[in-house]
């Protein structure tokens, strides 16, 4: 142990996990000439990063601003994403070889569609600028000593401290435990007497159980464009039918806002109107049958499983008003009420975290205990589905690095 003591001395900072915030941390302040030692849980660097986006790494968004954030201030995260905008990370990866690709909705992928490449990157940089990673090194705690912090871990079971002058707190949210997640940095804070903001799991599918359950389960791997609200907010992507309930990009979106006990409202056919469909409809081809007409619209399937809460036998041209003011709701307004969501093990991020009045924004450096810093998922900033989790991770762990 006395060589981990000696070697501690040269670094400006120690920082927890090497994960999306962690690695841009070490790597940015190697560009600053300052030396770091990240401490990582794990046997290997960027877990989430390597199972991102379906192994592709959907590492930024062309569309990024404070308010595809959620954070009970919203604005915080706007410092630092000034600070390293989406610019900076398309040039970053291009520098080191990664050229992007606009999937979707402004989500950028590399070109190769490895996740692994986005690693290496950050790995052989490290290697470069001579920043350690001590890996299988789970941190349990931290204290303030001399002036700087007296650092706990557990290294092949062994304990031991190590002395930090400054310490950034990059170990993640709460999402899937087998990846290294931890609620160390939620503990650390609440250790120095800062303010945690609640936790839940998000961009986590939900579950239905009870009665409405074997309808899903019957429609299971259906896909369906739709519009999925509530009344914090919308989105308009592909929600998926699975048998245990509803998954798919608008799906996860809207679990950010989800609270138990809530109802979600799904538009199935967003943009059009099934009342104005129906009555051009009737006049072409009164006597089609609704279950046709809507076998049409959607797939066969699905439109039978409607079929159950629709007179599907009936012919367009005998619909009574009544029916189609049902059917109105039934396709524009069809109400959810989800029984949960699949928990931290299923949910890419989490929403709350380090209270973002504990930090400043500028440096994320905590404003009761100077040379800590938070950055990354830990602190209470969770954004949207398509690569807005990365930016604020590559953002934070820049402006730390500044700040180190
Ligand atoms: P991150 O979790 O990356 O790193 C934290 C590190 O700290 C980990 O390596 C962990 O092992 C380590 N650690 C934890 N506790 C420790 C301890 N006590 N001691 C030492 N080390 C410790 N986002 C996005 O923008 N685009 C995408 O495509 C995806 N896709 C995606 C898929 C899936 C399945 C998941 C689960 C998540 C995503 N995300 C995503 C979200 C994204 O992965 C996430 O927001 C970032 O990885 C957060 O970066 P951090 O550095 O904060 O934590």
């Amino acid at each position: 142990m006395t060589a981990n003591l000696t070697k501690q001395t040269h670094f400006d900072a120690i920082i927890i996990g090497a994960g999306a915030c962690g690695l841009m941390c070490a790597v940015q302040a190697g560009f600053l000439g300052k030396s770091v030692l990240i401490l990582e849980k794990n046997d290997r660097a960027g877990a989430k990063i390597l199972i991102s986006g379906g192994g592709r790494c959907n590492y930024t968004n062309l569309h990024t601003s404070y308010k595809q954030f959620l954070s009970q201030n919203e604005h915080f995260c706007r410092s630092a994403l000034a600070q390293w905008t989406v610019e900076d990370s398309i040039s970053f990866f291009e520098a080191y070889g990664i050229e992007g690709k606009e999937k979707t909705l402004g989500q950028l992928f590399p070109v190769s569609d490895k996740a692994r490449d986005v690693v290496n990157v950050f790995t052989s940089l490290c290697t470069d600028f001579g920043q350690e990673i001590w890996y299988n090194t789970e941190v349990v705690k931290l204290e303030q000593q001399d002036g700087g912090f007296s650092i706990s871990y557990k290294q092949y079971d062994t304990e031991e401290n190590i002395f930090a002058a400054k310490v950034v707190v990059a170990s993640g949210g709460l999402p899937i435990q087998k990846l290294g997640a931890t609620d160390l940095g939620m503990r650390i804070a609440r250790s120095f007497g800062m303010k945690v903001t609640a936790t839940s799991p998000a961009l986590v599918p939900l579950t239905i159980t009870g009665k409405d359950q074997p309808w899903y389960e019957k429609l299971s791997g259906n896909s369906i464009f739709s519009r999925v609200w509530n009344d914090r907010a919308s989105f308009e992507e592909n929600i998926l039918f699975t048998h245990w309930g509803l998954s798919g990009p608008a799906i996860l979106q809207i679990s950010s806002y989800w609270k138990p006990g809530e109802h979600i409202f799904i538009d199935l056919l967003p943009g059009q109107n099934i009342a104005d469909l129906i009555a051009a409809e009737r006049v072409q081809n009164g006597k089609k049958m609704l279950l046709a007409y809507l076998s049409g619209l959607f797939t066969r399937k699905f439109a039978e499983a409607l079929s159950d809460y629709l007179p599907a036998e009936k012919n367009l041209a005998s619909l009574t008003n009544a029916e189609l003011d049902a059917l109105e709701m039934l396709i524009h307004e069809f109400k959810v009420k989800p029984a949960g969501t699949k928990g931290y093990d299923k949910a890419e991020v989490m929403t709350g975290g380090v209270d973002t009045n504990e930090l400043s924004s500028k440096t994320l450096e905590s404003k009761k205990v100077q040379g800590l810093f938070f950055g990354g998922e830990c602190v209470d900033v969770t954004g949207w589905l398509g690569g807005y989790n990365f930016q604020w991770a590559w953002a934070s762990g820049f402006v730390i690095a500044q700040n180190l």
